[in-house]
């Protein structure tokens, strides 16, 4: 039995019920919970999808402008839901850094959406964030992984994530379903053909996520573990999934590494680039990936060595690239997991290779409540 007091009063608390599994926070047979988390992606986003698809949710287009808030990873989530509401849904949506936010000047108009992202939903930054979006009125939306945490509770409405425990401090399940929910919140307001062809594609992104876990990019990880500075480059969408492959290389691996829009690199960040830098461009989008390409030339002439992560159906020259990954000719619904989940096999084996602390990478923490 249990009471509770504040201030040496009793009050009536409402039970909450940890949904998830002991199980979930056990290894199963993995070396590492990165390993764990990622294989378990599959299972977790066939899940969000028939239970996000299922049920009625919040309709985006009631807006006029969307404020996106998160940090780290959950950050880099927002700026892919920036880019698939602004290009379908033709509303203006701005993406900020939680610590920024709270401090910042906001813009706001009488029909503004705020939405919190945050896997633990106890980031302090966050948190503040969304108090300081109520206080000027906003309706407050969470995209949160832990059930009850205190960003949920402050928040009007919350989509949860269900992505399960998630142990590794670097985040890899839990950003992919964010990703994934705003596709799935614009998906909704699709018709047509257009809706049944994005269907299907979310009908096979498990099966296509699979088939990518097969892989453990031996050659590639070979040939960059050993390096200091990798540079990631990529434009608009293609620029928000290179951001969070960057942070997930760096923080597990201890490798400094940077992302820029591509066509910014030339304005400074090429000086560093010389024989063998390593440069990881992403290219999906067929309407830009001809400007890409052609940054990505500028920095092979420079001595870099290329892997180009593309999606099939775009056409590049063999002698663009030193290694490439061929991710399926989706929409940008799917595109962002299937690029994102290589780029995790990718930073977890070069992390192995140089021998660090997978799970528990030194000075960070899994869930950061101080500001
Ligand atoms: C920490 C974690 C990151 C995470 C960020 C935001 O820095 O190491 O992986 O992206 O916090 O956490 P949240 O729980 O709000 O998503």
């Amino acid at each position: 039995n249990y009471k509770v007091y504040k201030d040496g009063n009793l009050v009536e608390k409402e039970i909450l019920t940890f949904n998830d599994s002991i199980g979930s926070a056990q290894k199963e047979g993995f070396e590492h919970f990165m390993l764990k988390e990622i294989h378990e992606q599959p299972r977790v986003v066939e899940n969000l999808i028939s239970l996000i698809l299922s049920k009625e949710t919040i309709d985006l287009r009631k807006f006029d402008y969307i404020q996106i808030v998160g940090c780290g990873s959950a950050y880099h989530t927002g700026i892919v839901g920036k880019y698939i509401i602004e290009k379908y849904l033709n509303i203006k949506t701005d993406c900020y850094i939680a610590s920024e936010y709270r401090y910042g000047k906001i813009f706001k108009s009488d029909k503004t959406l705020f939405i919190a992202i945050s896997q633990s939903g106890e980031t302090a930054d966050t948190l503040a964030s969304v108090l300081v979006a109520k206080k000027l009125g906003m309706y407050t939306l969470g995209i949160i992984n832990t059930q009850g945490s205190s960003i949920a509770r402050e928040c009007d409405e919350v989509l949860y994530i269900n992505a399960g425990i998630e142990c590794a401090v670097a985040t890899t399940k839990a950003y992919s379903l964010q990703a994934l929910m705003f596709s799935l919140l614009v998906y909704k307001t699709l018709k047509g053909e257009e809706k049944e062809r994005v269907l299907n594609e979310f009908r096979e992104l498990p099966n296509e996520l699979s088939k990518i876990l097969e892989n453990d990019y031996k050659d590639i990880v070979e040939k960059l573990y050993k390096h200091e500075d990798i540079f990631f480059i990529g434009r608009q969408n293609d620029y928000a999934l290179c951001l969070e492959a960057c942070l997930k290389l760096k923080e597990i691996s201890y490798i400094h590494s940077e992302t820029y829009p591509a066509g910014e690199l030339k304005h400074g960040t090429i000086s560093l680039i010389e024989e063998g830098t390593p440069v990881i461009a992403i290219v999906t989008d067929e309407s830009i990936a001809e400007k890409t390409i052609s940054n990505i030339k500028e920095t092979r002439a420079r001595g870099a060595y290329v892997l180009l992560l593309i999606r099939d159906g775009i056409e590049v020259n063999n002698d663009v690239y030193d290694d490439i990954i061929v991710v399926p000719n989706n929409t940008i619904f799917t595109i962002s997991l299937l690029v994102t989940v290589p780029m995790q096999i990718i930073a977890y084996y070069i992390a192995l290779s140089r021998g660090c602390d997978i799970d528990k990478p030194r000075n960070l923490a899994k869930s950061v409540t101080v500001e």
